[in-house]
């Protein structure tokens, strides 16, 4: 039977799924509710020195027709002290004294302000801080953000204050806008840092009113940009994740559009050792951690594996550059002809992707081999799911 509980950086949580730091972990009340309701672990919403109120309109939904893509948030950071945050912890450790927690920090360029701020905090039970390198207000608002993880020397600067005024363990929540994350991250673990969390959002403008002419989400008639998360971040903060632990060795916790247990499955097997949530945990409420646990321990046990730290870098030494590939490596599409409804949404694509392999015989899609390219776009969207890519030579036999 597959358990679910892990250690991470020394620190035991019941399973790998803790909430990411923002509006569900604003407060204790939430935090709790969330805890009594299976979650792994919680990153508290970003704490500073100095509290900040927020904006009217902080986080808009990214909408494409009825499906949501993700949210862009120029939310600020916690409206609450460090003060009232002693008080929150000890409300949630009242109820759940051993339940990792973990303080998200952000503060000025200069070691003075990091130096209390993590003095202070520390004094509360928590289990970890984690730095974070992603708000993008990091040296005050210059209209289209800067991250405090875009500057390699600064960063470095602020982990070696943090790691001076406390021993408690340190992860670094790295931010997805630059060029290459590894020397970033290298830096980072140079200074001191002990774990990553991959990654925050993708800076973004939400949209434009085209009536208007204001920019979304808007105060007051004006914009900024602010930090899309949400299922379109996950490719980037999977790849991310995998390059940085390809490049080192200090653990991550995978962040960034996980919904379903097989998502989280993916960060895991990219070489994350625990995942963090965020707008699934609003969107489809927290109650989701139900699914998220079972699901995953069932794929565990399919997997004939006994924890998630089993999975972690799996699939990592399938992850390669384009000169690794065999370009003589071809597959072709498929179709169960017999369960064919003849919708016509496979000729659309072939036809409009470029390769018009396929046409309509009565009602039946056939595929005609010769002029298909393998590219794959048929099968997303055929809608009984009855193609499927299997290698050209397999039926050329
Ligand atoms: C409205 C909003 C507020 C957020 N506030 C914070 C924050 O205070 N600190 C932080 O580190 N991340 C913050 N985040 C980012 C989330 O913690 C998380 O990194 C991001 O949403 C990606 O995860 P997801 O795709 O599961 O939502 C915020 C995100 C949103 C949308
Ligand atoms: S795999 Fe690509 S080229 Fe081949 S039939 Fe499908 S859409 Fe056409
Ligand atoms: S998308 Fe599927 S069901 Fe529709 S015509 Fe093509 S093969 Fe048939």
């Amino acid at each position: 039977m597959a358990v679910l509980s892990i250690k991470f950086l020394g620190i035991d949580f019941p399973n790998p799924f803790i909430l990411a730091s923002g509006p569900p972990t604003a407060d204790s009340s939430q935090i709790i509710g969330a805890f009594h309701s299976g979650w792994g672990g919680a990153v508290l919403k970003t704490i500073s020195l100095v509290p900040s109120k927020h904006p009217a309109s902080e986080v808009l939904t990214i909408r494409s027709g009825r499906l949501r893509w993700g949210s862009v948030g120029v939310e600020s950071v916690s409206d609450k002290s460090v003060d009232q945050w002693g008080e929150e912890i000890d409300r949630i450790r009242d109820s759940f004294p051993n339940r990792p927690l973990i303080a998200s920090i952000t503060g000025e360029n200069a070691p003075s302000s990091w130096i209390e701020l993590v003095s202070r905090l520390q004094q509360f039970p928590i289990n970890a801080f984690e730095l974070n390198a992603g708000y993008s207000n990091f040296e005050g608002d210059v209209g289209f953000g800067t991250e405090l993880g875009q500057d390699i020397q600064t960063l470095a600067k602020v982990v070696d204050w943090v790691k001076s005024a406390s021993d408690l363990p340190l992860i670094v929540k790295l931010s997805p806008n630059v060029t290459d994350i590894i020397p970033i991250a290298r830096a980072a673990v140079d200074a001191g840092a002990d774990a990553f969390t991959a990654t925050s959002g993708l800076l973004g403008v939400g949209g434009v009113d085209t009536y208007s002419l204001k920019p979304l989400p808007w105060e007051n008639g004006v914009g900024l940009s602010g930090e899309y998360t949400g299922p379109g971040l996950r490719p980037v903060a999977l790849r991310w994740t995998a390059l940085i632990a390809k490049s080192l060795s200090a653990p991550i916790i995978g962040c960034g559009g996980v919904f379903t247990w097989q998502d989280a499955a993916e960060y895991f097997t990219v070489g994350a050792s625990a995942v963090q949530i965020h707008n699934a945990a609003i969107w489809e409420g927290i109650q989701i951690i139900d699914d998220l646990k079972s699901g995953f321990e069932r794929y565990l046990e399919r997997m004939k594996l006994s924890t998630p730290s089993d999975l972690v870098g799996r699939a990592l030494p399938h992850i390669v550059g384009f000169n690794d590939l065999d370009l003589d490596f071809k597959l072709v599409a498929t179709l169960d002809e017999s369960e064919c409804i003849g919708c016509e949404l496979c000729v659309r694509v072939c036809n409009d992707g470029g390769f018009q392999a396929i046409s309509m015989v009565g009602d039946i899609a056939k595929i005609d081999n010769s002029k298909c390219d393998g590219c794959g776009l048929c099968i997303y969207v055929c809608p009984p799911d009855i193609m499927e890519m299997v290698p050209r030579d397999q039926i050329e036999r």
